[in-house]
């Protein structure tokens, strides 16, 4: 999904006065913290939260567009009339949301930061969908939550700046207020990992069902082989984008965890594919997650049709061999 190209002016209009070798200095600085285990995005300056607009805001809108069309293509019918952002940041899980479901008429965003409330109200004034610019901006923490259902809930790239007691805290309220559907997005590194492992068993705990990645609800298979759960999904940087990192090439493939939980049960899927698909001549060897832990796969040409499927298969893909 692409980053609309009427944010993409936005944000360069709200950093349009930033110098850039200072804008380029902050890009840098976020991108080591994004890195490490501790991302530190407290906005306490304009050119740091306008690094972050130019070089994370696509990246985690990305993310959340993945997320979101899993869901979509999923549950076709599902049409959501309402989403809560906690820790919204600038609004991009919303106006990643707005594209895939169409159907939200209401978004509130409560975010503590008062200058990423700014700059979030002042990019949702450019946007042609009116949700969008009717949404419901509230400045606090996560602790003040709305106490109203509504239908899906995100938490796109907020746990791991939280204490471990406010992530619980934050997750049960949340949780308790789903109308219909939870969606967790974290940095896909071993760290964060580890925040939505507890959050699944904290919600799996509560009565919640596990929609994805997971194709089961049983122990993670994941955490017992020392590794961690995380996908992929590519972007297109803009041309401002490559200035500020100096980077040749033209997209960034972001990394992320995620979790979708919902009130009710649904099917599951057969098994997910949990790494990059290893596409040799003549065979394709597939990792996956199923109810009975972690598998190789091995599809040869004798196989044509499913062998079809898996030179078209992506790390991330819900797979079954019928
Ligand atoms: C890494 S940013 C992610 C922003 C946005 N969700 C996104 O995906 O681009 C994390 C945001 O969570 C906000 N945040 C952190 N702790 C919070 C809390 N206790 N209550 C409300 N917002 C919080 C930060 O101010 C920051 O804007």
């Amino acid at each position: 999904m692409r980053f609309p190209a009427e944010l993409r002016a936005a944000v360069d209009a709200v950093t349009a006065e930033i110098p850039h070798f200072e804008l380029a200095r902050a890009a840098a600085e976020l991108s080591v913290a994004y890195r490490g285990s501790n991302p530190c995005t407290r906005m306490d300056s304009n050119t740091k939260l306008g690094a972050y607009l130019q070089v994370r805001m696509p990246a985690t809108f990305a993310a959340a567009g993945r997320v979101f069309n899993e869901i979509a293509v999923r549950f076709p019918e599902w049409q959501p009339r309402s989403m809560l952002d906690l820790g919204a940041g600038p609004g991009t899980a919303m106006w990643a949301a707005a594209e895939v479901f169409p159907s939200i008429q209401s978004f509130t965003l409560l975010e503590k930061d008062a200058a990423m409330c700014s700059a979030g109200e002042r990019l949702a004034k450019a946007s042609s969908t009116e949700a969008i610019r009717q949404a419901s901006w509230r400045q606090g923490d996560l602790a003040q939550m709305p106490r109203s259902k509504t239908d899906l809930i995100v938490m796109s790239y907020v746990l791991g700046e939280l204490t471990t007691d406010a992530q619980r805290a934050a997750i049960e309220s949340a949780r308790a207020h789903a109308g219909d559907l939870l969606v967790i997005i974290s940095p896909g590194t071993p760290v964060d990992f580890q925040t939505v492992l507890a959050a699944r068993q904290q919600l799996l705990g509560a009565g919640m069902h596990i929609l994805a990645p997971c194709p089961h609800e049983v122990e993670c298979p994941m955490a017992s082989a020392n590794d961690w759960c995380h996908f992929s999904q590519r972007l297109e940087r803009s041309s401002e984008h490559r200035k500020l990192k100096g980077a040749e090439l033209g997209y960034e493939d972001e990394k992320f965890s995620y979790l979708i939980a919902s009130r009710t049960a649904h099917e599951q899927v057969s098994g997910r594919i949990v790494r990059h698909p290893l596409k040799y001549a003549g065979h394709v060897k597939l990792h996956l997650c199923t109810g009975s832990g972690l598998k190789q796969s091995t599809i040869t040409k004798s196989q044509r049709k499913l062998y079809r499927k898996a030179r078209r298969a992506e790390w991330g893909d819900v797979w079954s061999e019928e």
